[in-house]
């Protein structure tokens, strides 16, 4: 009939929304997710695999840019190591069986945290997959592996003396884009959005720096139970705040 769309006419997925150029993901509540169906831990972080591998999915289709996502941090060595051994498999069997996937999707995958205590065969991993996806165009992946912000920021507060102690730069140079520079995060934009699931409403030291003006959303559900629902609702929440770096904001003006 005249006027209707056709039954045909598609939707641009995320139509309506504002698409953030940098999502940041704590991506929580492994364990309780597995403790609430009798399983155990580890049996939740393989479930949590299959959501990240749904959300970069998602990133891809509603054209997010980048995606950063928490996947161990310093203070989870204070884990029992038999679940931290768990932890690192997981992401050696991820890149085993996801990096043609990663590869046909165009995605760009970059592993930021400390490489100090890393196994040189996780190590060589590592370098391996962000060589052999470099070149790609489409989605950053970000997996903060092994990270601690503070430690980052401490990093490169102690490259930068190093460069002022050697002469090759003065102190007043060091400004906030200096200091960006030298984090992991160096070229990506800040996050405009950090998800946290599982209803805990704190950072653990993820992306200190980089959330200065991020907007916080956090989600009941555990990470495992994750899907397209909850990253639409996540947008739509975005897409509702305000933003205003300090100014009055678009309804004041
Ligand atoms: C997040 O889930 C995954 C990692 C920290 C590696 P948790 O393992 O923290 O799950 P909870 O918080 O104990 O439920
Ligand atoms: C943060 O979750 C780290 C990751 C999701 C990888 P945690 O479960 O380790 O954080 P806390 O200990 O509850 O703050
Ligand atoms: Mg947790």
């Amino acid at each position: 009939m005249a006027g209707e769309p056709a039954a045909s006419m598609k939707v641009e997925p995320g139509a309506g929304l504002k698409i953030p150029r940098h999502i940041g993901v704590i991506m929580d509540g492994n364990g309780r997710w597995a403790r609430q169906r009798g399983k155990r831990r580890t049996e939740g972080h393989v479930e949590g695999v299959k959501s990240l591998r749904g959300l970069v999915e998602h990133c891809v289709t509603y054209g997010v840019p980048c995606l950063t996502v928490f996947s161990f941090s310093s203070e989870n060595w204070s884990r029992p190591s038999d679940e931290v051994s768990f932890i690192f498999n997981l992401l050696r069997r991820f890149v085993a069986s996801d990096l043609q996937r990663l590869i046909r999707n165009n995605v760009r995958v970059r592993i930021i945290g400390s490489r100090v205590g890393l196994e040189p065969s996780l190590v060589k991993l590592i370098d391996d997959v962000e060589a052999k996806t470099q070149a790609n165009t489409g989605l950053t992946l970000v997996v903060a592996f092994n990270y601690g912000s503070k430690a980052e920021i401490v990093a490169a507060a102690r490259h930068l003396a190093e460069e002022v102690a050697a002469g090759r730069l003065s102190p007043d140079d060091i400004d906030e884009q200096r200091l960006g520079d030298a984090l992991y995060t160096a070229g990506l934009p800040d996050p405009d959005v950090i998800i946290r699931t599982s209803g805990e409403q704190r950072l653990s030291n993820f992306l200190l720096w980089q959330a200065a003006y991020a907007e916080f959303v956090f989600v009941d559900e555990h990470w495992p139970d994750f899907d397209e629902a909850s990253f639409v609702r996540v947008l739509e929440t975005y897409t509702q705040r305000d933003r205003r770096f300090g100014g009055i904001g678009a309804d004041a003006r």
